[in-house]
């Protein structure tokens, strides 16, 4: 049976209320369709990461439908919101200072100090935001290392038994992905290019926008960010005891755990706990390391894997 449902406005609101219980929606933006969740809710988010099947936690664009939201979220200055005032609702998405500490959103922004945000051009994706009351997180709809879809048969055949449910709201306009700027310093960093032209923000903002070729110094890609965000102790993977003075982190049945990321082995859960948990450990007075349980090396757990890697790394 197919979960392809026309977005009209009865259902939209059975979408928001799934969006609110922490499912999974597809849903159509001017770009691509995306896979939405509630930004706020780390089971759902991690769902996203499960369903799309992505090796590694990259930060997911907050699609937001109220420009006047952006303040409380983001760190703004006069250029963002001039920027938002510009080409917004539409395909430009901006990585800003993330201000709202919640750690229910460490997931969306995949331990980042950052925020990456979008106002879709699109009615439908706009009354799915406003009725659901939060931001939602959306990568592409379709599954990692494949193309974007533009319709919502492609979702379907990508991701069909993976999403709630898919709101067809035709085919997208644009039909690429939105242009990506990081808008965290002075200069501003083209991420990826996308529905809005290079040379038209520039034009906007009597600047030249760089771009980003892989230079460490620049935040390229997302892997390269993820090793600035490591907790301020060592952190020890794969440990199978407790070294004193270490806060531990299990997963499974370990009985000797400070926290466990999840008692019954749901790699799942273990993701939407993990950022917030490495937060937590590190904040913790009296301790002078962290360690955390073997995660397998499967589903969820790639993606789980690949972070603390990258937290444990010692240069
Ligand atoms: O048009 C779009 O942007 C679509 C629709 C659904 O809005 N969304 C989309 O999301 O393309 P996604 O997750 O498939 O692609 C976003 C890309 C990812 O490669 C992600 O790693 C990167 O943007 N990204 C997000 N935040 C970032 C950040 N803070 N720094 C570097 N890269 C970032
Ligand atoms: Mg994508």
């Amino acid at each position: 049976m197919s979960n392809i449902y026309p977005a009209d406005t009865a259902n939209i609101i059975k979408a928001a209320e799934i969006i609110k219980n922490g499912g999974l929606v597809a849903m159509p933006t001017e770009t691509v369709y995306g896979l939405g969740a509630n930004a706020y809710n780390a089971k759902a988010v991690a769902g996203i990461f499960a369903a799309k099947g992505r090796p590694a936690f990259n930060p997911l664009i907050s699609h937001i439908a109220d420009i006047d939201f952006l303040p409380t979220y983001a760190r703004t200055d006069d250029r963002v919101m001039a920027l938002a005032r510009r080409f917004w609702p539409g395909p430009l998405t901006m990585v800003l200072p993330r201000l709202d500490e919640n750690p229910a959103l460490d997931l969306a922004c995949a331990g980042l100090k950052t925020i990456t945000v979008r106002f879709p051009a699109h009615p439908v994706a706009q009354e799915l935001i406003r009725r659901s009351g939060v931001p939602i997180v959306a990568p592409s709809a379709n599954k990692s290392q494949t193309i974007s879809p533009t319709t919502a048969e492609h979702v379907r055949e990508s991701l069909g038994d993976k999403v709630d449910m898919i709101l067809d709201g035709g085919r997208c306009k644009v039909g690429v992905e939105s242009t990506i700027i990081d808008v965290t310093g002075k200069d501003i960093v083209l991420l990826r290019a996308g529905g809005i032209a290079v040379e038209e923000l520039e034009e906007f903002l009597n600047q030249k926008v760089l771009i980003s070729h892989g230079n460490p110094e620049l935040p390229s890609s997302p892997g390269q960010l993820l090793k600035h965000y490591a907790p301020a102790h060592p952190l020890r993977i794969n440990a199978e005891d407790r070294k004193d003075g270490e806060f531990f982190i299990g997963f499974g049945n370990v009985s000797f755990s400070d926290l466990n990321l999840s008692p019954k082995g749901d790699l799942c859960e273990a993701a939407a706990n993990l950022f917030a948990y490495l937060r937590f450990a590190d904040r913790q007075p009296g301790y002078s390391g962290i360690a955390m349980s073997p995660i397998p090396e499967n589903g969820l757990g790639l993606a789980i894997n690949d972070r603390i890697r990258r937290a444990a790394y010692k240069a």
